[in-house]
């Protein structure tokens, strides 16, 4: 068999629903688990051994697996997961959907469903925050079940009754999902696994769901094998004191050295640069300023690392860089990421609103999500408002596409005047889900 490549989960939801507490947790377990294996810090992940999740799980283990274990990512509230993307899709293979289970679906809940649903990614939803049900007991690092017989029946009622209010959510956007126990299929239905962050009850259900999807549809589409030529997405652009531009990757694919010349798809051409260094985080007692960062001579996916190169500048976050050769393997990633782009970036309709967005990931979920609610879309970029753009959107005839739709970018000096003069409508918004509700609603309006 070859060798599997660390899966990625991405941990999405709404702002302070627990992405991160979760993760510590989950990281903190190692001071108590002593025989388990070293968690590894990366840049914008962290690795956890397929030992420790063994520990953690040992009451309910009952999977085989092969996966090395699993490199989470802790998508920060304000940040798009459309910015880990990679060819053909999301960066992530598999994802966790935590949603406080108290306050239920929320806008980037929503947002974080339908860019799953865009991008298939398989996902298990956290019901996070149990410990706060009125009346319920916990007990530290429980199995689910284990805790849910211990509590009174009022207790469970109330618990219930607000996982079926997520399942009502899920439905809403055309999956199916229950309670993890009672489903049968984990490929048709989305699991919900009820936790608690703080007490992490639940959390060895979860990782076990986790694990045993990844080894599931993982293996079978053969994603996670590891193969030669280093591959890998631009987490952050970042300005770090005395290392000038540095990037914030991740690396999903091959092996990448000091000294190896890469091809970074940049906003208009690609970029070609030498890797002059590769920074790993240094184990958390050592986070000095200065002292921040660990020099190594190179990496092997899965893995979040700093890189040091020249030529940054024109970097945005959300691109795709692979190791390059020789000028054909340069001329191969360049018409490939033309070819992408030119494939997402439709230009089809001759009616239509005109999109503007911060990355490829969030384009292709606008676009599909546009799609879907039947809003014609004549101009679809990546890129900040411009002034052609507000004259594309002036020339539609239906009044209902002189609009400009602009997601988490910015409007250029002198377009709002200019909209303003065309009767051009602008939507700006950071929240995808927020954007497209402003839109179908002053459609609705206007129509009347
Ligand atoms: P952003 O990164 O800002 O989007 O938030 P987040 O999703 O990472 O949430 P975070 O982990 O920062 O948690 C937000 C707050 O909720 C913190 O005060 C946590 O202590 C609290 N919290 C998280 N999980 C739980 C839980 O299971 N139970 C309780 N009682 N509090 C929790
Ligand atoms: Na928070
Ligand atoms: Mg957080």
């Amino acid at each position: 068999m070859k060798q599997l490549r660390t899966p990625i989960v991405s941990v999405l939801g709404h702002v302070d629903h627990g992405k991160t507490t979760l993760l510590d947790k989950i990281r903190r377990t190692r001071v108590t688990a002593k025989e388990a294996g070293g968690i590894t810090q990366h840049i914008g992940a962290t690795e956890i051994p397929i030992d420790l999740i063994k520990q953690i799980c040992k009451d309910i283990w009952n999977v085989k697996v092969t996966i090395p274990g699993l490199l989470f990512i802790d998508t920060p509230g304000h940040k798009a997961f459309t910015n880990l993307r990679r060819r053909g899709g999301a960066l992530a293979d598999l994802a966790i959907l935590i949603v406080d289970v108290n306050e239920g679906f929320k806008p980037q809940t929503e947002e974080a469903v339908s860019i799953l649903r865009t991008f298939k990614t398989p996902f298990v939803v956290a019901a996070n925050k149990i410990d706060r049900i009125p009346g319920w007991q916990s007990s530290e690092y429980a199995p689910f079940l284990k805790s849910w017989a211990q509590q009174d029946d009022f207790t469970k009622q109330k618990l219930e009754n607000k996982i079926y209010e997520l399942i009502g959510d899920l439905y809403r956007f055309g999956f199916s999902a229950d309670r993890f126990d009672r489903i049968k299929d984990f490929t048709r239905t989305v699991a919900i696994v009820p936790i608690s962050a703080i007490t992490g009850e639940g959390i060895p259900e979860l990782l076990m769901i986790l694990v045993g999807l990844a080894q599931k549809y993982l293996e079978e589409n053969l994603r996670l094998q590891v193969e030669g030529k280093a591959k890998g997405t631009i987490l952050e652009v970042k300005e770090e004191k005395g290392l000038g531009i540095t990037c914030d990757v991740i690396l999903y694919d091959g092996t990448l050295k000091v000294g190896d010349t890469i091809a970074i798809a940049g906003k208009d051409d690609v970029i070609v640069t030498h890797v002059k260094g590769i920074l790993k985080p240094r184990p958390a007692k050592e986070m000095r300023v200065e002292s921040k960062f660990q020099s190594v001579k190179s990496v092997t996916a899965a893995a979040g690392v700093k890189l040091v190169a020249p030529n940054l500048e024109g970097v945005l976050a959300g691109s795709e860089f692979e190791a390059v050769e020789s000028e054909e393997d340069i001329k191969n990633f360049r018409e490939r990421v033309k070819k992408e782009y030119e494939e997402i970036s439709i230009q089809t309709d001759e009616e239509g609103v005109v999109l503007k967005t911060d990355t490829l990931g969030s384009l292709e979920a606008l676009i599909n999500e546009l799609k879907e609610i039947e809003i014609p879309i004549k101009k679809a970029e990546v890129g900040d408002v411009d002034k052609r753009d507000v004259v594309e959107a002036s020339a539609n005839r239906d009044e209902l596409n002189r609009v400009i739709l602009a997601f988490n970018v910015k409007l250029l000096p002198g377009v709002e005047e200019e909209a303003a003069k065309y009767g051009v409508r602008i939507f700006k918004e950071d929240i995808i889900y927020t954007l497209l509700d402003k839109v179908k609603q002053w459609r609705e309006e206007e129509k009347l």
